[in-house]
């Protein structure tokens, strides 16, 4: 298969990217900082495409003309907290669509032209949109964003026989998360992330949320009543 992967550098992505590579697959690794992206897959990648993925422009040159593609990864994406709610960080806010949910559309535009019938996009979202998390208002809302994307898109490229993917991880040990100040239950490695990734993707899953015990956690919670998840998160009203 050739296989495009978005945030191929670093964590998830560079996993995906290796394992790819290692089963002899043909790989198109997409960054946006040139050096670390040839550092970390300059040796496995048979084409390297750098672009930041919030920039429409720079995406479209980038990734214009690369030829049929049976696998898009969509997976590039950051993660910034709003710390104090009553000074809502508008430009932080921005910042995060920009990267994760609009980075995603511009990806979409330039790749799905380019991927055969009977191909696959994935979509990199999160089990944050399982449940609301303090603090990620606008993380939660860009995942939130690529999981209606996602679903949405599915049923349009059917008659195209084009698959579409939502990947919903729990807590992997990447670069983005080893900046979280919080615990992080039920956290696994992107060797461990990687392997679940693959092997739902050759079945063809539309959704691949993990792990179980983490998903059932999360959705028994967002099953109880909203003011308990207000409660325990947010703790005691002050009046
Ligand atoms: N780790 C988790 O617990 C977790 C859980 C759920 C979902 N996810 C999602 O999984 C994806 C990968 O995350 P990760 O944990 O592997 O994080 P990571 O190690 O920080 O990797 C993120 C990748 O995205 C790239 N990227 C970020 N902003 C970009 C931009 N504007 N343009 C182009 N590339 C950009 C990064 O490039 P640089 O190397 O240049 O920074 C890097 O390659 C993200 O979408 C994240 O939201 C992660």
């Amino acid at each position: 298969m050739r296989v495009l992967i978005t945030g191929a550098s670093s964590g998830i992505g560079l996993q995906l990217a290796r394992d790819y590579a290692a089963a002899g697959h043909q790989l198109i690794a997409c960054g946006r900082d040139r050096d670390k992206l040839t550092s970390s897959c300059g040796d496995i990648a048979s084409q390297l495409v750098v672009a930041d993925n919030a920039d429409r422009d720079a995406t479209l040159a980038a990734m214009a003309g690369l030829g049929e593609i049976d696998l898009a990864i969509l997976n590039a994406g950051g993660c910034e907290y709003i710390d104090d709610a009553l000074q809502f960080d508008s430009a932080l806010f921005r910042r995060v669509i920009d990267t994760n949910l609009n980075g995603t559309a511009y990806a979409l535009e330039a790749l799905l032209p380019q991927l055969r019938r009977g191909g696959r996009v994935a979509i990199m979202s999160s089990t944050s949109t399982l449940l609301p998390f303090s603090r990620a208002e606008a993380y939660g809302a860009s995942k939130a964003g690529l999981d209606y994307l996602a679903n949405s898109l599915r049923i349009d490229l059917r008659r195209h026989a084009i698959g579409v993917s939502l990947i919903r991880p729990c807590f992997v040990d990447t670069p983005l998360t080893a900046r979280n100040t919080f615990a992080m239950p039920g956290i696994i490695s992107p060797a461990r992330a990687s392997r679940i990734i693959i092997k739902q993707l050759a079945r063809g899953r539309d959704e691949i949320n993990f792990t179980r015990p983490f998903v059932a956690f999360l959705r028994l919670v967002a099953w109880l009543p909203s003011a308990l998840n207000n409660r325990l998160q947010g703790g005691k009203r002050q009046s």
